[in-house]
């Protein structure tokens, strides 16, 4: 990879971590969308394909942890930026080797899609996006909002719904206000505190060994 030893240390490192991050928004995602989709009267079938949906939707991150290795800063530049954009479609592709359904399939592929049709990969407007994906758009911004980021602290969660407010031209509307309804509930902090799983102690070998 052209790295000598010890950044090929370090770049293991930043690689782990991003991994850990990655499984930890995985899940927070994953349980929120459930809950919220379940709000929304979807049917049973379909909540659990977006909680799978949930779960997969960043894994195309993980096969750029290599490019993007050695920012600190918030702020990505147009080339970081380029590759961080690609990562929705690298997710369908690294996905459609198995046979998860079409409805996770599409909402894997764009769950970065705006209402207003600034997202990507494709540009799609409002309803043209499928449902999952606009549902799955509110829960995974919240998400990344009261995480912790490299860069900076975990807002709470008044301070992220109001965030994601002044960005609702890129939301479904509807969508939205069902979330504003759960988000102040206690079963939903019940949820936040319960999708925290605590990987501190999970070391290298661990995570190497899941591909024995
Ligand atoms: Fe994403
Ligand atoms: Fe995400």
């Amino acid at each position: 990879m052209g790295h000598n030893n010890i950044n090929d240390e370090e770049l293991l490192e930043y690689i782990v971590k991003d991994f850990k991050s990655g499984i930890q928004h995985g899940i927070l995602v994953a349980n929120l969308t459930y809950e919220l989709a379940k709000r929304m009267e979807l049917s049973e079938s379909e909540c659990y394909e977006l909680k799978i949906a949930g779960m997969l939707h960043d894994i195309g991150k993980l096969k750029l942890s290599e490019y993007l290795y050695g920012r600190n800063s918030g702020e990505l530049s147009v080339e970081e930026m380029k590759y961080m954009r690609m990562h929705s479609k690298i997710s369908f592709d690294v996905l459609k080797n198995y046979d998860y359904s079409d409805n996770i399939m599409k909402v894997v592929l764009y769950h970065h899609e705006c209402f207003d049709g600034s997202g990507y990969p494709d540009n799609l407007k409002g309803t043209d996006i499928p449902l999952g994906a606009r549902i799955l758009k509110v829960t995974d911004e919240f998400a990344a909002l009261i995480s912790d980021r490299p860069y900076r602290k975990a807002f709470d969660i008044d301070t992220a719904v109001n965030i994601l407010i002044e960005e609702i031209r890129n939301l479904d509307m509807r969508v939205f206000i069902e979330f504003q309804r759960m988000i102040h509930e206690e079963e939903t902090f019940e949820i936040i505190r319960n999708s925290k799983v605590d990987l501190e102690n999970l070391s290298l070998k661990d995570i190497l060994s899941f591909a024995d």
